[in-house]
């Protein structure tokens, strides 16, 4: 890790970064220059958030990388879900009256296997799943798509890490190929992101949030990237990140969230960030591209 000298920098503020990035995710866009366009929680805004619904649908929009959250059942399964509590987006209270906060840890796998986790987002979605991550990594698989998984909450399941990763080897996505250019592990946990990059140093991380410029250095030792809300950022950030090298030798990226306007994405994009997750993909891209 080190920073590089001024001149690197203007050439990342420049976003010309991609350029000597060949397995970077911006690249895979598949447009030169412009950022990595990530479905959050799958195509969140057009089906339900984190279920084999949302990721089909933004595999249906075009788009090949997905963002997630692997949270863990009181008997030990990873399930994909974004808050720590199953009653915004799932049937839970009625399922299950009487067991309120209606955690995610409080709850069997088989449990969380019989709610409906699409109906509140829509009837066409009723039935839909909260679904395993192997379920999850199966179908983004099958979907030839690409994935940026957050490891959610990890302070409410010690050993998460280990475990994600067990998951993640099982379904094959540590071989080298898939390390390579298919997977980014993030939290907002810096201990966590740290202690997945000392399991499987060759795994992408990436840090999510906006750390002072002089926490950088420590934070290239085990990060990739750095991924800021988008309300955090200037262009002078954005090219401070890139300028150190990350892990792996490479300068870090930053893909920034949930950006799901087009002024917005523009704007960032103008900051040269290597990606924008949003639950609009459709909006980013057409906003960006060209
Ligand atoms: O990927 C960034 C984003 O997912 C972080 O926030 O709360 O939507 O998980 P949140
Ligand atoms: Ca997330």
């Amino acid at each position: 890790m080190h920073v590089r000298a001024f001149a690197t920098a203007t050439t990342a503020l420049m976003g010309a970064t991609v350029l000597f990035l060949p397995t970077s995710p911006a690249q895979a866009s598949g447009v030169s220059g412009s950022p990595l366009v990530v479905a959050h929680r799958g195509a969140s805004a057009y089906a339900p958030e984190n279920t084999l619904a949302a990721v089909d649908k933004a595999a249906k929009m075009g788009f090949r990388w997905v963002e997630n959250d692997v949270q863990r059942t009181k008997d030990g399964e990873l399930v994909v879900l974004h808050d720590a509590s199953l009653a915004r987006t799932t049937n839970v209270e009625e399922v299950f009256p009487g067991r309120a906060p209606w955690n995610v840890l409080d709850f069997t796998a088989a449990e969380i296997a019989r709610l409906d986790a699409g109906s509140w987002f829509g009837s066409r979605y009723a039935g839909a799943r909260v679904p395993t991550l192997k379920q999850y990594m199966n179908r983004v698989s099958r979907n030839h798509q690409k994935l940026v998984l957050e490891i959610k909450n990890p302070a409410l399941y010690p050993g998460i890490e280990r475990e994600t990763l067990k998951v993640l080897s099982n379904e094959g996505w540590l071989n080298p190929a898939r390390l390579k250019s298919s997977l980014v592990v993030q939290s907002f946990s810096a201990d966590t992101v740290r202690t997945v990059h000392q399991l499987r140093p060759g795994v992408k991380t990436a840090f999510l949030g906006t750390p002072a410029l002089t926490d950088l250095p420590e934070y290239a030792t085990f990060a990739d990237q750095i991924n800021p809300s988008y309300t955090t950022i200037s262009r002078s950030y954005v090219a401070a990140i890139q300028a150190f090298d990350g892990p792996h030798g490479r300068p870090m990226e930053i893909l920034t969230w949930t950006v799901d306007d087009a002024d917005n994405a523009r704007r960032v994009a103008g900051y040269g960030v290597d990606g924008i997750i949003t639950n609009k993909p459709d909006v980013v891209r057409e906003a960006t591209e060209g």
